[in-house]
């Protein structure tokens, strides 16, 4: 599931707007799944865990920032009739 969006984004981490883009993406790419930004929490933690010590602190922190946003973009979706 990790493709060269995420790439991107770890490379453009400055650049909010284009983050912002890539998460209403992803946003979009998951919401037929019924998961929302808990459930994102667990996942990534699990993926972080598995890392080891390899950069677990930097991804735990961006990944903390990106779940609720990705999943506030979902319940936009949902509101806004996509899914
Ligand atoms: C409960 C957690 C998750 C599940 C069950 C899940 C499952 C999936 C599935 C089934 C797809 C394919 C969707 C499609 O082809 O339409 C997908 C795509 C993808 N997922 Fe996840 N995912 C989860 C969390 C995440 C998280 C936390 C990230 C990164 C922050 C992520 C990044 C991606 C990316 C980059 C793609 C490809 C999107 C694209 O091609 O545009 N996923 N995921």
């Amino acid at each position: 599931m990790f493709t060269r969006a995420i790439g991107a984004m770890a490379e453009n981490i400055e650049d909010k707007e284009m983050i912002d883009e890539v998460l209403q993406r992803l946003a979009y790419r998951h919401l037929r799944l019924d998961i929302d930004d808990k459930d994102l929490k667990v996942a990534t933690d699990i993926f972080v865990k598995e890392m080891g010590s390899s950069g677990d602190k930097v991804w735990q922190a961006a990944f903390d920032k990106m779940n609720p946003r990705i999943g506030k973009y979902m319940k936009d979706l949902e509101k806004a009739g996509v899914s």
